[in-house]
Formats: structure tokens, sequence, C-alpha cells
């Protein structure tokens, strides 16, 4: 863990830090191998091999038959955004990363902030429904944490 951090005060200092959340590290050597094979290439950008075969895996993963992959989730959340025709309002949770705003507020359109669930974190169905004006177009749900919103409730109120 050491060799990650400039000095050991920095690595002192970020171990009693308590994070919001932290990633999980996969296997290194496997991934410092691809990163080898990036740099021998020396292709760095723009549909390279690595990148046809992270799409053609998610695509495998969930079921479907294109995926495009962007370069942030902020990014994908615009475009998304756009790609949907979305303006006017769009109803997100309150607890998440302040992109799921952002990216709305940069296409134009004012974000409405939905309460979310004490347990789960996520974003509360019950408070849904009295933020709908007729300028509302949308409902973004969050995994927050990587545990599933209720998907099913938010899709019948948005039908
Ligand atoms: C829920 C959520 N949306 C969007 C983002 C923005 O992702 P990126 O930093 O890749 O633009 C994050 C980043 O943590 C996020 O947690």
């Amino acid at each position: 863990v050491k060799k990650d951090f400039q000095t050991s005060a920095e690595l002192e200092r970020l171990r009693d830090a308590l994070h919001v959340g932290r990633p999980n590290i996969g296997d290194r050597a496997k991934f410092l191998a691809r990163v080898e094979g990036i740099l021998d290439r020396r292709w760095l950008s723009n549909d390279g091999p690595l990148v046809r075969e992270f799409e053609s895996t998610a695509a495998g993963i969930l079921g479907v038959k294109h995926v495009v992959a962007m370069c942030n989730a902020t990014v994908a959340l615009e475009i998304a955004s756009r790609a949907l025709g979305l303006k006017g309002e769009v109803i997100i949770p309150s607890y998440t990363f302040i992109a799921t705003a952002h990216a709305l507020q940069w296409q134009g359109i004012t974000p409405v902030f939905a309460d979310m669930d004490p347990v789960t974190h996520n974003i509360d169905p019950d408070s849904i429904e009295p933020l709908i004006t007729p300028r509302t177009t949308g409902i973004v749900g969050v995994h927050v944490w990587g545990r599933a919103c209720d998907t099913d409730a938010i899709e019948s109120i948005a039908r």
C-alpha cells in the first residue's frame, strides 16, 4: 500500500480519514499488464482494442446490442439527457454525487431534488410524485453504494 503514496505522513493521514466510500482494487498485476500493452501499442485514445473489448464485454453482461463507452459518467449523463430529449425539470435524488445535478444543469435543465430513503440511501419513490409539474420530463434514479434503487416503483410513477 505504501508505494501508492508520496510520504508516510500522507499515508498516515489517509489511514485516519473517514471515507464516504472507497473503490475495491482488483488484480493489480493483471491491470498493470494491460497498461503495459497500451503503452507498447502507443494507442492511447479513440476506439482502441481495449475500448472495443470493454464495450463488447459490457454488452454481453447487460444483454444489450450496443454499448458506447464514454470518457466519464458526467458526459454520459449529459449525452443520455440529450438523447432522451429531457428539458424543463428532471427529478433526481437529493443524496447522490453532485454530477447528477451538474449534468442536467449544463443542459439547461433544472434538477429538482427528491428525498432519500434513510435506510437504503436511494431516492424515496414516495417523495417523487409531489414534485411532478407540467415542466417535468424525467426522473433520474441513482444506485447509491451500488445498491439498486426501486426502479419498478420509479418506472411506474414515470409511466
Ligand atoms: C452517481 C454518480 N454520477 C456521476 C458521477 C460522475 O462521474 P465522473 O467523475 O466519471 O464524471 C459520479 C462520480 O462519483 C457518481 O457517483
